[in-house]
């Protein structure tokens, strides 16, 4: 017995160590192997039959896209049409399965806020080429995007012509005013881009004084009617606009 004990001691430490772990590993495997897997595992062959049926225990989430049709045949017939005709409805409307079901108790989401596009649509150059990408921060950022996409027929929409589309209020400013009579573009010089990613493309802004003498200094060669200043004198020091609201010019102030 001693000389056993005295073997066994010879063994260094870590070895020891080692095999009695591993001891305990082997005991576990062969044992603790028939606790944790299920029976059923192994009735034909490295598979779990049972597997099937607990599956089947899951309630379906997802309804798919056909299922939608049965109530909804005018948006499914209106997005087949056009571009986002491979984004699933349930992609932007959430799990639509129990709605399917009872379509009143389960309403969807629908997402209106703008940070749900531009999961797709923000730019990103990992994209493929071609895929419509637009800068979340320049792209039109006043308003929700289907404001002015139909997210069930996007298409680029027409480019706004009116300045007024955007700057309404200018526009009424403008047109109550002695500066009735001047298109936005006698005064601003604006790039069509303008008003597709406005902030990526500003319009020139006019603030020399030279610029209002054009029209309106005693020695510029404008319509008569067009009141005059000798604008080397007149409120010298300071760009016109600082005095006379440029889009609504008033003398009497
Ligand atoms: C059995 C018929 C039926 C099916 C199938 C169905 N819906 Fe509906 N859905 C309705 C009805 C009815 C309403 C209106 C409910 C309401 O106004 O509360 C509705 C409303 C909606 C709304 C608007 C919810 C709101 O708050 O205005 C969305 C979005 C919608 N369904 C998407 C889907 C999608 C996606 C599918 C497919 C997964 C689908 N529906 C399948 C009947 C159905
Ligand atoms: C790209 C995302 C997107 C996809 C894909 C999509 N929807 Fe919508 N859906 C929206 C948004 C956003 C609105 C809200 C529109 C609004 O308020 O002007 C909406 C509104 C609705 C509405 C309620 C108002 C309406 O226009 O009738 C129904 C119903 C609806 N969707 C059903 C569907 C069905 C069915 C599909 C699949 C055929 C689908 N949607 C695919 C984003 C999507
Ligand atoms: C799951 C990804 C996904 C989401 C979310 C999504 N889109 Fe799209 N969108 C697409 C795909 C894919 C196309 C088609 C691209 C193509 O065919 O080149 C597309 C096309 C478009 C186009 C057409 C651009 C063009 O050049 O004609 C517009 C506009 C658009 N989406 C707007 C929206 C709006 C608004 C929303 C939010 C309601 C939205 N998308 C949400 C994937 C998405
Ligand atoms: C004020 C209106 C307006 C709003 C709000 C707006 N867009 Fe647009 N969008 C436009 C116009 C106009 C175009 C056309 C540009 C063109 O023809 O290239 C466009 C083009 C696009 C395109 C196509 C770009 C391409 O290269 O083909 C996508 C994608 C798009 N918008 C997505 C969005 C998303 C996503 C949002 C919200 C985050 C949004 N838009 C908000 C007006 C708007
Ligand atoms: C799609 C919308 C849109 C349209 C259309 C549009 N603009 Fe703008 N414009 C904007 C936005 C957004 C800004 C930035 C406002 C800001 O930064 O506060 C802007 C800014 C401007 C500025 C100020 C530039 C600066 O440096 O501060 C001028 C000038 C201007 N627009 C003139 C015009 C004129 C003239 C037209 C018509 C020919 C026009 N815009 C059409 C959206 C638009
Ligand atoms: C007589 C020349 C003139 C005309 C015409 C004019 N602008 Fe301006 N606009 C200016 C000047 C000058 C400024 C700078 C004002 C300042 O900095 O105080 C300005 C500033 C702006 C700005 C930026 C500041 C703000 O008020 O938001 C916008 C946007 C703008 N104009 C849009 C328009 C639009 C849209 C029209 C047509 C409806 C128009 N302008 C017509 C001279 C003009
Ligand atoms: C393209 C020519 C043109 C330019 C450039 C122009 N104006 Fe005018 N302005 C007019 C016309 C036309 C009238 C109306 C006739 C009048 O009252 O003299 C007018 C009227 C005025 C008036 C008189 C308002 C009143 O109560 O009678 C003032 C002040 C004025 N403009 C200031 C400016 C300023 C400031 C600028 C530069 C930002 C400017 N204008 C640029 C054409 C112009
Ligand atoms: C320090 C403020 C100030 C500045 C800067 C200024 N104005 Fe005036 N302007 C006035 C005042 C106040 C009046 C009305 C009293 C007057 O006729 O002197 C006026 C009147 C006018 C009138 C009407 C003249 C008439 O015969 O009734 C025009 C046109 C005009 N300004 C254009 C300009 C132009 C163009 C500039 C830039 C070169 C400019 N103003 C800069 C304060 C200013």
């Amino acid at each position: 017995m001693s000389k056993l004990k005295e073997k066994y001691l010879a063994i260094p430490e870590q070895i020891r160590i080692v095999t009695v772990l591993f001891a305990i590993f082997l005991i576990m495997f062969i044992f603790g192997r028939r606790l944790f897997i299920p029976k059923t595992f192994g009735e034909y062959g490295h598979y779990r039959a049972a597997a099937v049926d607990d599956i089947m225990q899951i309630g379906l989430v997802y309804a798919g896209h056909q299922a939608c049709a049965e109530c909804h045949d005018d948006v499914v017939a209106e997005k087949s049409q056009h571009m986002h005709k491979h984004v699933a409805c349930e992609n932007c409307h959430g799990p639509g399965y129990a709605h399917t079901q009872a379509p009143d108790e389960h309403p969807l989401t629908i997402p209106t806020d703008r940070s749900y596009c531009v999961l797709c649509h923000s730019y990103n150059p990992a994209r493929p080429t071609g895929f419509p990408q637009i800068d979340p921060v320049t792209h039109n950022p006043d308003g929700a995007c289907i404001d002015c996409h139909q997210p069930h027929a996007p298409q680029p929409p027409e480019v706004p012509e009116e300045c007024g589309s955007c700057h309404e209020r200018i526009v009424r400013t403008l047109g109550a005013g002695h500066h009735n009579s001047l298109p936005c573009t006698q005064c601003h010089d604006i790039k069509q881009e303008h008003k597709i990613t406005p902030r990526d493309f500003l319009p020139t802004v006019p603030r020399t004084r030279e610029f209002c003498g054009t029209c309106h200094s005693t020695k510029a060669s404008s319509a008569k009617e067009i009141r005059r200043v000798d604008i080397v004198t007149h409120g010298e020091n300071y760009f016109c606009g600082q005095c006379h609201f440029p889009h609504n010019p008033e003398v009497k102030i």
